[in-house]
């Protein structure tokens, strides 16, 4: 009765419409636009396709995880965590760090929760890297590290992955540092070439680092899902390059829960300090019921290290499906990520080819121009495997027939 009420009310109050902004912005982000993600997404909704664009799962997370997160809301875990997380998380965490790269972190000064991977880079980079400082960043990268440089007012300097492979030319990257480098940023597994790093490169790594006052920005959001025995390199296990080392890590990836937006930052004390001084005043807190129902999860061992068969089957199945069509799949060793060039298919731009696929065969994905700041075009697409058997089957039989 009171909502029909309310409703034949604003049938006479005035609408506004509202007015136009009149003053002038001079945009602080003039090189940026809608993400390739949006677009993408936007495009794969218009004309019905597959969607192997966006990163996320199609399937869901643990109903137990549900479950938890709703009965620490019921349980009145409502208000504010604390500004760095919840302690018994935070020290579950600690301990995880601990039983996989033998490393020890001090959950009370040493990690943050933070919402989500992507937050926690920007609040690392915007604490860390001053006016005129550079950042190296490695070509194809996560879309987000550029402009949180830029936005910082550092400078981004660029190397990049080599072909045929995509593998780091350490060479370059040395040969990069100056004394003006602040922070180099990697990515292991990487996103969008689904590549990892080994003890070698983390060895070279350690060595371009050591002796500098350089930070390296660890992005390590897909560290449960490497392939074929393999073994993630965290920074952690190298205690010197640790020492000088932020690592940003994401619930999202390994509990199929993007949309929940959790993560957490492990750093030394000293970085820790001076990342917290800047979170403190972007978010302040993290979720609490959240934080409760993953003090719990986290717990369970399994639930993180299954991932990498579970992601692996699915890794497989999509190449198999694959077999017989003109893409040739790139090696796939980590990240939820199939690469793929269409060389053999057309000479198309990728932008244009991706947006062809979309809207003549029904399957999009994401052209890996798009993890370029110049949009160097390889002729290679990225599609995400995170999905069901049946999608993944549906989503193939439409590729081969390109
Ligand atoms: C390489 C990489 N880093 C960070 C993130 C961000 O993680 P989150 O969803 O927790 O913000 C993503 C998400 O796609 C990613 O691919």
């Amino acid at each position: 009765m009171r909502e029909c009420g309310w409703g034949l009310l604003s049938l006479f109050l005035p609408h506004t419409i509202m007015p136009e902004y009149k003053g002038t912005i001079k945009t602080k982000m003039p090189r940026v636009g809608t993400t390739i993600f949006t677009v993408m997404s936007a495009l794969a909704a218009k004309h019905n396709a597959i969607n192997l664009a966006q990163g996320f799962p199609n399937f869901p997370c643990s109903p137990k995880l549900v479950s938890l997160v709703a009965e620490a809301m019921q349980a009145g875990h409502n208000q504010y965590a604390p500004m760095p997380g919840l302690m018994p998380l935070r020290e579950l965490i600690a301990q995880k760090i601990e039983d996989l790269y033998s490393s020890q972190y001090n959950p009370d000064t040493e990690i943050t929760i933070m919402p989500g991977g992507t937050l926690a880079l920007y609040a690392t980079i915007s604490a860390l890297v001053r006016e005129g400082d550079e950042v190296i960043v490695i070509e194809p990268c996560y879309d987000s590290y550029v402009p949180a440089i830029e936005m910082n007012g550092g400078r981004a300097v660029y190397a990049s992955y080599k072909m045929p492979g995509y593998t780091i030319d350490w060479n370059e990257i040395n040969k990069l540092a100056n004394p003006r480098t602040r922070m180099i940023i990697i990515n292991t597994p990487n996103n969008p070439t689904g590549t990892v790093l080994g003890a070698a490169d983390m060895q070279k790594l350690q060595k371009i680092v050591e002796n500098s006052e350089i930070i390296v920005l660890s992005d390590e959001v897909y560290e449960h899902i490497i392939f074929d025995g393999m073994e993630h390199q965290s920074v952690a296990r190298y205690p010197k390059l640790a020492a000088q080392s932020v690592i940003v890590s994401s619930f999202g990836k390994t509990y199929h829960t993007t949309g929940w937006k959790i993560g957490y930052v492990s750093a030394p004390a000293k970085l820790m300090t001076e990342i917290r001084k800047v979170y403190q005043f972007m978010a302040f807190s993290t979720h609490t019921p959240t934080q409760y129902a993953l003090a719990e999860y986290i717990k369970d061992k399994e639930a993180y290290l299954e991932i990498a068969a579970m992601y692996q089957q699915k890794r497989d199945e999509f190449q198999k499906l694959m077999q017989g069509s003109r893409f040739k799949l790139l090696p796939c060793q980590g990240s939820y990520f199939q690469c793929a060039s269409y060389e053999k298919i057309t000479h198309e731009k990728d932008l244009d080819f991706a947006a062809r696929l979309t809207r003549e065969h029904g399957v999009a994905a994401i052209p890996v121009s798009a993890f370029y700041q110049m949009g160097e075009d390889n002729k290679i697409l990225r599609f995400c495997f995170a999905k069901t058997s049946e999608t993944l089957e549906q989503a193939a039989e439409r590729l081969v027939k390109v």
